[in-house]
């Protein structure tokens, strides 16, 4: 049931290294796809059916094939490929383990990418705060270079690419992928105003693609495996196999690589489970932008359409679990902490509303709170949701209106109970709250 591609060979203890990756076919897609011609290439990404791994799921080939073809294929202006490797969400945790143990794969990946979209620049724009991952990337690239793989004439094909491992400026808002446009600039990070799109006017005002790490890293399997292969695992719509990432109170933690379409139950029974003596309680789907499931959802296919269906999305899967000892309006309460000190403050319904949806998240947890909060919280989502710049004022919302959906009831018992019922001394004063 699990399909391990890119994580396949992550327990050799050289898995990081050119050697290591080189031993096991790697750097064997890039002279395959160099010797395609680039719409072949971005065809073949199409046929496959792979979908941005970044949260959203769009199509990678159509994205690809957005960028704009001169006569001679270039077009007046350079093109750009921009990896995305920000992975801030909480809770998604899949980027960061990837490159420090395969990030040849994704090395490989850019340049067949970059050769698609006739790019000779491309850029990894890496989370400044994983230091770690930043020295192994900047390792892998100086190898690659070494091994002509980089840079003038790979392959003797005369196709040249420069690649740069960029470190990020510690806001998450830079990994929406406008803000970190300007990031790269030297401006600070706050997403742009779309249309125009970065397929017209990115990097530099110029064509440029951005992808997920795993979207570009998923490429190389695919040159080398065919569009047909890469089809045959997954669902309808949603193609092929990706990582899924199990945290929180599960009895195994870590990635778990498998065709999209697996359930968390399968996961949760493939890995252990949750911790010994405890049950399921929530879950996000996709990190904490997506709406909160209960157990109820344990057999929704966690693929776009599967997650949409049970009303909340497929986003980064990172399937944060958490058992009956967990407050849900503590959990809410620190994601929107997160997402008020993360508002990057460009528009009014996100910079304000998160910050007074702390507030009032605050007083219910300690147990001042009344009714009338829960529908302060739930009117001011309702002000930020669609009336937002980017989607980080969406996502906001999400952990807050799904929490009161699946559990009103413990919202009230904190107004109630004056105070938090899991609290190890309050519960004992306001035992049966929950009742
Ligand atoms: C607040 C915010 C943060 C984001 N962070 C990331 C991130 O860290 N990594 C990522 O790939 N996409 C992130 N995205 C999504 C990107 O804007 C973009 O959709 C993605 O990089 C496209 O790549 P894909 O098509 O390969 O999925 C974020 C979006 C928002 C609104
Ligand atoms: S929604 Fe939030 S993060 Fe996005 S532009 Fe508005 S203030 Fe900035």
């Amino acid at each position: 049931m699990l399909t391990p591609v890119l994580s396949r060979h992550w327990d050799d203890a050289d898995s990081f290294t050119i050697d290591g990756y080189s031993r096991h076919g790697g750097y064997t897609a890039l002279p395959k796809a160099l010797a395609m011609d680039p719409d072949a290439l971005i065809q073949l990404v199409k046929d496959s059916g792979l979908r941005g791994r970044g949260g959203a799921g769009f199509p990678t080939g159509m994205k690809w094939g957005f960028i704009p073809q001169g006569p001679d294929g270039q077009g007046a202006k350079p093109h750009y490929l921009v990896v995305n490797a920000d992975e801030s969400e909480p809770g998604t945790c899949k980027d960061t383990p990837f490159m420090m143990a395969n990030p040849h794969a994704l090395v490989e990946g850019v340049a067949i990418a970059s050769y698609a979209i006739r790019a000779s620049f491309a850029v990894i724009y890496v989370r400044g705060e994983i230091v770690h991952v930043i020295r192994r990337l900047q390792q892998a690239v100086a190898d690659a270079y070494t091994a002509g793989h980089l840079g003038k004439d790979i392959g003797g094909t005369g196709y040249d690419l420069d690649v740069v491992v960029h470190a990020g400026s510690g806001a998450y808002i830079c990994g929406e992928e406008t803000a970190l446009l300007d990031s790269l600039e030297g401006f600070r990070g706050q997403p742009r105003l779309r249309p125009p799109f970065p397929a017209t006017h990115g990097l530099y005002a110029s064509p440029t693609v951005v992808n997920n790490v795993e979207s570009i890293a998923s490429v190389p399997s695919i040159v080398l495996g065919g569009a047909a292969w890469f089809q045959g695992m997954g669902t309808e719509k949603s193609k092929g196999y990706t990582l899924y990432s199990l945290s929180g109170h599960v009895s195994n933690p870590g990635q778990f690589e498998a065709p999209l379409g697996i359930t968390l139950r399968q996961l949760l029974d493939l890995s252990g489970g949750m911790r010994e003596g405890h049950e399921l309680k929530f879950w996000t789907p996709g990190g904490s932008s997506t709406p909160l499931l209960t157990a109820e959802h344990l057999d929704v296919p966690l693929d776009y359409e599967g997650v949409a269906a049970a009303g909340s999305m497929l986003g980064t899967k990172a399937l944060q679990c958490f058992d009956e000892t967990t407050c849900v309006v503590r959990a809410v309460l620190r994601w929107t902490e997160f997402y008020a000190h993360e508002s990057c403050g460009k528009c009014t319904p996100c910079r304000e509303g998160t910050y007074w949806m702390v507030q009032v998240l605050q007083r219910l947890e300690a147990g001042t709170g009344t009714e009338e909060d829960i529908a302060t919280l739930l009117d001011t989502c309702d002000n930020i949701f669609g009336r937002s710049f980017c989607a980080l004022g969406d996502g906001a919302t999400s952990p807050i209106v799904s929490g009161v959906q699946y559990f009103r009831d413990e919202f009230v018992a904190h107004i109630t109970g004056k105070g938090c019922p899991f609290d190890p001394v309050a519960s004992t004063v306001f035992a049966g709250a929950l009742a």
